[in-house]
């Protein structure tokens, strides 16, 4: 078979950049006419690239602006390292092992390019490149006599190498198909990663979105077991772009819908999507799941993960992550503003204000110095409100059913009754549990302190409205602010919300806001990603939601192997007994068990008959399985 060789381009190839677009915008940085001739400078590469008119007298307009130092090329170096193409810097390994037959043809130039391709591992006699002509410490010219520097320089090059075999050549210039067209190469490829788009502007072009793509479809070792691009990610419900930006970054190909979906517009695009994105208004049900074969995890850009049949996702080996800690200071800010604004009347006030109506009164305003706060539920958020509020001055208590570490001089209490019964002000921060349902009702309300201030923040059904209402229009409850409501529109902008605490100047209502801040939404769109990159990645289920909990060590030098089965006794044994019959040197096993899975990592030294993964994938219980790296 003929030896395969492989010629790389060098911009929007190896660097996601355009190196003399780049050289210009350091040398013309403190330049006075900076905008005007960086624009100028765009217009003279695009006319370069396109080989429109002659190159060599572009090349010399091009200096003449821009007039590049020693340090502009040094500087232009150390950014265009911090540029390398994510997919290359992954396959580093190919480089090694095929140096032989690796060569860069590029009509950029070598003074830039050859520091940057060191760790490479390319030899010097395969960079081919312009040359500058310098003239003391400053660019003054180029080598005309380089073909590189003409039209069609590219080609001539590569024929002259005249390498006995197939060869490939990997480019982001689309007039380089000329090479595939004149038979000087086998196939040229047209490399997108760097491409915003990614999208094919030619359709009968072989586009490749990564390295390892090309590697994958050509059967070259590279250093992942999958090419990235083709993990297909859907994000759904408007999700921040910050999420689809990792993800795009990690080299996955990404989806973006505004809206959520419903059932049957799910199962229409979920089949080939590995990774699907949601917010708390699309549901996942059994059918969505069933039509989607490919999907490995879901993660949930909120909180709650009750939109999602978490059962049936244990079943089927989808891994469900979630943002339980992205919004909890978001939340605790409004609380604390909450209880100031009640303490002070400051609501009722400002509706006077509206009205015309200038009371200055002190009557019933207090501060908040010394009051005495009491948390029903000492979670997440509970938890850092007591820090919040103990360091404005409160004094606080908590209840949880749960036993809990007090923050602070946070005091601990017994029973939710002695909580009611001492505090000025009650805040609920219990999670949605069935048996939550009315938790304060007409008991709760009667036990409080005459005058007290009730916040809500948690969820709607735990707090029931009708007795909340009675008590504001006693007096016993002096101001309440409520965030979360039993029944709640599925859409934004609806416009006939009701509820009964309509109409109460002393009452804050808000649209279940809590949570809702830039900060917050930024925050999910960082902590899920990372989640789920790591699952894929290493198999860690770190805060996963229905996974048994596995952080594992990164791995050098072995194959990781990633089993879930249905959780009955004797897997593992037989797994292992499976390893055994093939003399596989297992290097590191880790399991975690649920009630409904098991989950076996196995890191084996790197040789092993694929028979081994055929027997492994036909234990009957075998409900997933990946091998990684
Ligand atoms: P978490 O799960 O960390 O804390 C809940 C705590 O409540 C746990 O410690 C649990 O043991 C305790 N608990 C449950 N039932 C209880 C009961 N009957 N009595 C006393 N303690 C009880 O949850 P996290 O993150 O602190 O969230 C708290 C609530 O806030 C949740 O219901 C969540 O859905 C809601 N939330 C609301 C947001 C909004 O925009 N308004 C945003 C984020 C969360």
């Amino acid at each position: 078979m003929a030896e395969k060789f492989f010629i790389f381009d060098f911009d929007r190839v190896f660097v996601n950049a355009d190196s003399l677009y780049e050289l210009a915008k350091i040398s013309l940085k403190k330049h006075p006419d900076r905008r005007k001739l960086t624009k100028e400078i765009k217009n003279l590469i695009n006319a370069i690239r396109q080989y429109q008119s002659d190159p060599n007298s572009l090349l010399i307009e091009y200096i003449d602006i821009t007039k590049p130092s020693r340090g502009d090329v040094d500087m232009l170096v150390s950014r265009l390292k911090k540029q390398i193409t994510s997919s290359f810097l992954r396959n580093k390994e190919f480089f090694e092992s095929f140096s032989e037959r690796i060569y860069v043809v590029s009509d950029s130039f070598r003074e830039y390019m050859e520091p940057v391709l060191e760790e490479f591992y390319i030899h010097e006699t395969h960079i081919f490149g312009n040359k500058f002509v310098w003239e003391s410490g400053k660019i003054t010219g180029f080598d005309k006599g380089n073909p590189l520097s003409s039209k069609d320089g590219k080609l001539l090059v590569i024929k002259d190498l005249q390498l006995p075999g197939n060869v490939y050549l990997i480019g982001a210039n689309l007039n380089d198909r000329e090479a595939e067209k004149g038979g000087i190469v086998k196939k040229f490829f047209f490399f997108i990663e760097n491409f915003p788009s990614g999208k094919l502007p030619v359709a009968t072009i072989t586009s490749i979105p990564s390295l390892d793509e090309f590697l994958f479809v050509n059967k070259l070792p590279m250093s992942i077991s999958y090419p990235k691009n083709r993990i297909k990610v859907l994000l759904l419900e408007g999700i921040h772009r910050q999420a689809y930006e990792r993800f795009r970054e990690e080299g996955y190909s990404v989806e973006v819908t505004q809206s959520s979906l419903n059932e049957e517009e799910l199962i229409e695009r979920i089949k080939d999507v590995s990774i699907l994105g949601i917010r708390s208004r699309t549901h996942i049900t059994q059918k969505a799941i069933d039509n989607a074969q490919k999907l490995i995890a879901i993660g949930a850009f909120c909180i709650g993960t009750n939109q999602i049949d978490l059962d049936y996702c244990t079943d089927r080996g989808i891994a469900v992550f979630n943002a339980p800690f992205s919004n909890t200071r978001s939340v605790v800010e409004l609380v604390v503003g909450e209880i100031i604004m009640l303490m002070r009347n400051v609501f009722e006030k400002s509706s006077k204000m509206h009205r015309g109506i200038w009371d200055k009164s002190a009557k019933g305003c207090r501060e908040i110095r010394g009051k005495k706060l009491g948390i029903i539920g000492y979670g997440n958020i509970g938890s850092q409100l007591s820090v919040l509020a103990e360091s404005m001055g409160m004094e606080v208590y908590f209840y949880d059913i749960q036993d809990k570490l007090p923050l602070g001089n946070a005091k601990k209490v017994d029973s939710i009754e002695e909580l009611l019964k001492k505090v000025d002000v009650v805040s609920v921060h219990v999670d949605g549990r069935p048996a939550n349902r009315n938790l304060i009702s007409e008991r709760e309300f009667g036990l409080m302190k005459k005058g007290v201030i009730f916040i809500n923040t948690s969820r709607g059904f735990v707090v029931d409205i009708d007795a909340l209402r009675k008590n504001l229009d006693s007096g016993k409850v002096k101001g309440a602010a409520v965030d979360v409501f039993p029944e709640e529109p599925k859409r934004n902008y609806e416009e006939n919300f009701y509820t009964a605490l309509r109409g109460y100047e002393n009452v804050i209502l808000t649209p279940h806001i809590g949570g809702s801040t830039e900060e917050a939404q930024r925050s999910i769109a960082e902590f899920v990603p990372e989640k789920i990159i790591n699952y894929v990645n290493t198999g860690s289920t770190i805060s996963s939601v229905n996974f048994p909990e596995l952080a594992l060590p990164e791995l050098n030098d072995a194959h990781r192997l990633i089993h879930i089965h249905r959780n009955v006794p004797g897997v593992l044994a037989r797994i292992n007994s499976i390893f055994s019959k093939y003399n596989i040197n297992i290097v590191g096993q880790y399991l975690k068990t649920n009630e409904k899975i098991g989950y076996v990592i196995t890191d084996v030294s790197r040789e092993y008959d694929k028979n081994l993964i055929k027997e492994i994938k036909s234990v009957p219980e075998t409900i997933k399985f990946r091998v990684l790296y």
